[in-house]
């Protein structure tokens, strides 16, 4: 029995949506183990197109159990906007949608409180999703946030946004000049809220653990990317969760030993969305047509992606902090048009090498990203279905990558689509 984490090997948007709907059929569950609807999963087949934001794309598998854990923040509202989007495009969700009653809700004042801050903060923004993602983790720190299972409990929710409004409206309106949130309209949407989503409302952690003693196969679904996460990621410029595969155990209640196998989903070039480091950038002409090709806005945001090349010191970084066995290597048919492919495979910091990416202070090092420069193939590979039909410079590419990181490229996406791959190793 083999389950499966599907993790973001750069800074997110790195595919994994349509890795985790591939490989969703030697599954029996799907879960989510952090992060919110700032996660823009798209999932594309035959003529039709999903975007998901909160809920794992193994929902698209109508036999799937689908579990939103308890290390995720959640946003009713976008739940049920997202659940009502996905059931007009035929997705059935009944009871194979599951919310553990321990993941913290996202209120509107989260909301307020962080387009207030990056508004204040002019040009040291992180560039968040707005979507209240880190004040939400802040009130769970703190211990005063609301979970899931209160929206169920009229007196316990009734105290907890009492109290949050007493603390959070004056610094809404007293430091950032902005509006209130009244109390008692709030406590009315969120129990209307909970009556909703009460169904799915459940113990995950049980939940979750009754599947694998159960025998079942689970695949778990990371969100954002290896360094987005809050320890070791480019902080501060990063989400607030743990987005690496340490995140499961902690975001599922689920025992490290039952993670057997990891998959890094790595684009074959580099974006990032927002601010903060990034070594291999591109500005001009190249860095343009990575974003057309590729098609680089964000699903939640629509916000131009940052692009650049690749870069092997963060998936050398990934593949050490996430255990990678194999890497999914997606948007390969990006790179068709380009004479030559610089990778860069370490960095120059005054005079010494740095193979990995250190967590630690990036902005205040002068990084010289050291490169080397791959013939491109100049030819197309969209839609390539077998490895063999790959030009031989592409293999090269693909080669490399696997040389220079130590794990197996066991899967390469040449294309949105679900049928626009290349499985290399037998599936797991
Ligand atoms: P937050 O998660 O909204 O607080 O945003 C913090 C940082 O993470 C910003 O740089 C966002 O652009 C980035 N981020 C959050 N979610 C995603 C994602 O799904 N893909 C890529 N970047 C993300």
């Amino acid at each position: 029995m083999q389950n499966l984490a599907v993790i973001g090997a750069q800074w997110g948007d790195e595919g994994k949506g349509k890795i985790v709907d591939l490989l969703c059929e030697n599954f029996d569950v799907v879960a989510r183990y952090q992060g919110g609807h700032n996660a823009g999963h798209t999932v594309k087949f035959g003529e039709k197109h999903f975007s998901l934001r909160l809920i794992p794309s193994g929902i698209l598998h109508p036999d799937k159990l689908c579990i939103l854990g308890n290390g995720m923040v959640i946003d009713p509202e976008a739940l049920l906007d997202e659940i009502e989007q996905l059931r007009g495009l035929g997705v059935t969700i009944e009871s194979n949608l599951k919310i553990s009653d321990s993941a913290h809700v996202i209120l509107p004042y989260h909301r307020a409180l962080d387009l207030a801050r990056e508004e204040a903060a002019g040009n040291a923004k992180i560039g968040t999703t707005g979507r209240g993602i880190g004040p939400a983790y802040e009130t769970k720190v703190s211990r005063y946030g609301i979970r899931v299972a209160d929206l169920l409990d009229p007196d316990v929710l009734r105290e907890k946004i009492d109290f949050a409004c007493a603390e959070k409206n004056p610094v809404l309106q007293g430091v950032y000049g902005k509006p209130t949130h009244d109390p008692k309209k709030l406590f009315d949407d969120y129990t209307r809220f909970g009556e909703v989503l009460a169904d799915r409302i459940t113990n995950g952690t049980v939940l979750i653990n009754e599947q694998i003693r159960g025998g079942k196969r689970l695949m778990f679904e990371g969100a954002q990317g290896t360094l987005l996460d809050i320890d070791h990621g480019t902080y501060p410029f990063v989400t607030s969760s743990s987005t690496i595969v340490g995140g499961i155990c902690t975001g599922l209640g689920v025992a490290p030993k039952h993670i057997h196998h990891v998959t890094g989903v790595a684009k074959a070039y580099t974006t990032r969305v927002g601010g903060g480091a990034f070594p291999t950038e591109l500005e001009a002409a190249p860095g343009e047509h990575l974003r057309k090709r590729g098609n680089e806005y964000g699903t939640v945001t629509g916000r131009p992606r940052r692009t650049g090349w690749l870069d092997l010191a963060i998936l050398r970084t990934a593949a050490m902090l996430n255990g990678i066995d194999s890497i999914a290597l997606t948007k390969l048919d990006v790179l068709d048009e380009f004479e030559e492919i610089p990778v860069c495979t370490e960095y120059n910091v005054h005079g010494e090498r740095w193979q990995t990416f250190p967590a630690f202070a990036v902005e205040h090092h002068d990084y010289k990203p050291v490169y080397r420069t791959f013939k491109g193939w100049n030819s197309p590979t969209a839609g390539i279905t077998s490895y063999d039909e790959l030009p031989a410079a592409a293999k090269d590419y693909v080669r490399f990558i696997e040389d220079e990181t130590e794990c197996a490229v066991s899967i390469i996406s040449t294309g949105p689509r679900r049928e626009e791959t290349i499985e290399r190793r037998a599936r797991r």
